[in-house]
């Protein structure tokens, strides 16, 4: 590990190069430092995001926020992981930029962090949730089928039966947005699979 000290100096630094072949070791253990300072908030940077799906009810009875921390208290009372509920709260966070692919989106930002169970319950969640109204909007509710067969299957049946099409409720008593910031925090803080990580799990750019 980088010590305090050594990382603290190169966080007072900015490397000089203006095109990328330009730059030396040092420039990149400077930026490597401060990549690692702004990526030990991005818990903070997510919870952000996903509050700004508050307000917009788009249609249903409940607004968009309501309905990811509703979906979330569902599965926490029903004592599912940390990082399953982490998933619930966020399986809708892509709401506000992936209009006609909101599950990628959730996937993307969670795609580092967790199972590829939980990963694949995420990505598909849309396809899966559509047994419950495609066939009232002219598409195949059965779309989920093609998919008989795969480890997670039954995962994400249950997923969006018990806790994501059941989030709608109104009168439904949700735990607060900030009684989940600690497991978020901690599914966050251990990045397991991305292309900066060094064969032995550091970011790059981190000193042995
Ligand atoms: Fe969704
Ligand atoms: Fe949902």
């Amino acid at each position: 590990m980088e010590s305090v000290t050594d990382d603290q100096e190169l966080l007072n630094q900015s490397a000089t190069f203006g095109a990328m072949t330009e730059a030396s070791s040092l420039d990149w253990k400077i930026v490597a430092a401060h990549n690692r300072a702004f990526a030990a908030d991005v818990a903070e940077r997510v919870l952000d995001h996903l509050r700004l799906l508050e307000g917009d009810c788009g249609g249903f009875a409940v607004d968009r926020l309501e309905h990811s921390v509703q979906t979330a208290t569902r599965a926490y009372r029903a004592n599912k992981s940390d990082e399953y509920v982490v998933c619930a709260l966020l399986h809708d966070i892509g709401d506000t930029l992936g209009s006609y692919n909101h599950q990628d989106v959730a996937a993307a930002i969670l795609k580092p962090f967790v199972s590829d169970d939980h990963l694949w319950m995420v990505e598909k969640h849309a396809i899966f949730q559509g047994y419950n109204f495609f066939h009232h909007l002219g598409l195949d509710r059965d779309m989920r089928d093609q998919f008989r067969g795969h480890r997670a299957y039954d995962l994400t049946i249950e997923f969006c039966q018990e806790f994501d099409q059941t989030a709608f409720d109104p009168s439904y008593t949700s735990m607060p947005l900030s009684e989940f910031v600690p497991a978020v925090e901690a599914v966050f803080a251990d990045p397991k699979n991305s292309i900066y990580l060094t064969d032995d799990g550091q970011m790059a750019g981190t000193n042995s």
